[in-house]
């Protein structure tokens, strides 16, 4: 469903606070959300960006949920890690993804090296899932049943799982989480799945197989883990989303968005251009009814991943290291404050906004997508500036 609410009263209603979670929801969305982590809520900065209801109204464990933490030894159960992040998101009145049961990553040695039957390894999926589903049931919105089961030319990808089971541990694997959470919708996730491709491609197989299976399998979840420059177009990411629903399920979502440089420091020029790849995808999202929602992984450069995997590469997400906000901010608040209000969109322009005070004193730089111009003049308006120029 899409609101289309007066741009005057959406801005008067939300004041200076109308950010990126509130004007998703006011577009139509369930949830504009980051991923966090453990060591990041002792970030007193951090945590008062994340608890904004405005900004921020989903959230995902970025590990605590992983086999590594949850079963780390055979039997043996834990959820410290996990239960912090959720019990965030429950004082914080945030929507909970969860994130992941079945990965060929991050999982104890004492999975992937085991020597196992069909029957001995059908087993330790049904009772992992049992357990941490069982443990989480209710409190997730969604589950990430299997994550990157897919090679980029669409086939399997070597896994333990896949070496013992085939591919009947995606079912075995949708089936034991269906039993333990009987509400949470059930994804299947992975990355390069946005666009059309042989990776996209087999993903629908994989949909079909939950089916014919006899399995649920209600969401595609899109990583779109992506390069500055590189980002598909709309209608390739409108094209991947729409062939998902076409295939059976009733929703699909970004869920662990980030926009990275391969070199760094990023350029001005960079910048824009991330900020248009960034309002590409939230326009893709907007554009087709079955996207509940995007994640980013994680809000600022400050604690993303991409450092640590691909060194000399970064600068991906929506706020600096220091917690100021980028273009790309801008692009994406603009593109929803947009939908939010029935307007035509920005332009992939982006512009300066300069403001005074009423002091008449020089104000606040905003830098803005053309249609976000004017909503950032109207803005100011309502927060009675006397005047605005650009
Ligand atoms: O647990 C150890 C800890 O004992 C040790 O002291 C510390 C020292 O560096 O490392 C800790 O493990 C790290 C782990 O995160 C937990 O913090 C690993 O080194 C680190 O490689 C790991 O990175 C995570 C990565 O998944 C692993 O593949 C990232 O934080 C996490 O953001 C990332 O998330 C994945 C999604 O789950 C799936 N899609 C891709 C995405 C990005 O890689």
């Amino acid at each position: 469903m899409r609101l289309l609410t007066p741009i005057a009263a959406l801005l008067a209603a939300h004041g200076a606070s109308a950010q990126l979670h509130r004007l998703a929801a006011a577009a139509g969305k369930m949830y504009f959300g980051s991923a966090t982590d453990n060591g990041e809520l002792n970030d007193a900065a951090y945590v008062r960006i994340l608890t904004d209801p405005n900004e921020f109204g989903q959230t995902t464990p970025g590990n605590g949920q992983k086999w590594q933490f949850t079963q780390p030894s055979r039997g043996s159960f834990s959820y410290s890690s996990g239960d912090q992040i959720a019990n965030f998101a429950k004082t914080n009145n945030m929507i909970l993804r969860c994130h992941t049961l079945v990965w060929h990553s991050q999982l104890p040695s004492w999975v992937s090296s085991g020597s196992w039957t069909k029957e001995q390894l059908t087993s330790i999926i049904e009772t992992h899932i049992a357990n941490v589903a069982g443990h989480y049931r209710g409190q997730c919105y969604a589950w990430d049943v299997v994550n990157e089961a897919l090679n980029e030319d669409g086939t399997f990808r070597t896994s333990v799982f896949y070496t013992v089971l085939g591919e009947s541990f995606i079912p075995i694997a949708f089936k034991a989480a269906a039993a333990a959470d009987p509400d949470a919708k059930l994804y299947y996730n992975d990355y390069n799945i946005e666009s059309t491709g042989a990776k996209q491609a087999a993903t629908l197989r994989i949909i079909d197989s939950i089916k014919r299976a006899g399995g649920r399998i209600d969401g595609v979840g899109m990583q779109a883990h992506l390069i500055v420059g590189s980002t598909p177009s709309q209608s390739s990411l409108e094209a991947a989303m729409n062939s998902y629903v076409a295939a059976g399920i009733s929703e699909v979502a970004y869920t662990e968005l980030d926009i990275r440089f391969r070199s760094l420091p990023p350029t001005a020029a960079g910048l824009r251009t991330q900020a248009d790849d960034y309002a590409t995808v939230t326009r893709a999202c907007l554009a087709v009814d079955a996207c509940v929602g995007i994640t980013i992984w994680d809000f600022t450069d400050k604690y993303s991943w991409i450092p640590n995997t691909f060194p000399g590469q970064g600068a991906a997400l929506l706020y600096d290291e220091n917690f100021s906000k980028k273009p790309a901010w801008t692009a994406v608040s603009s593109v929803l404050a947009a939908a939010a209000t029935g307007g035509p969109g920005p332009s992939t322009t982006l512009t300066t906004v300069t403001t005074t005070t009423r002091t008449g004193a020089p104000g606040p730089t905003c830098t803005a997508a053309k249609w976000g111009k004017q909503y950032f003049e109207l803005f100011l308006t309502l927060r009675f500036l006397p005047s605005t120029r650009a």
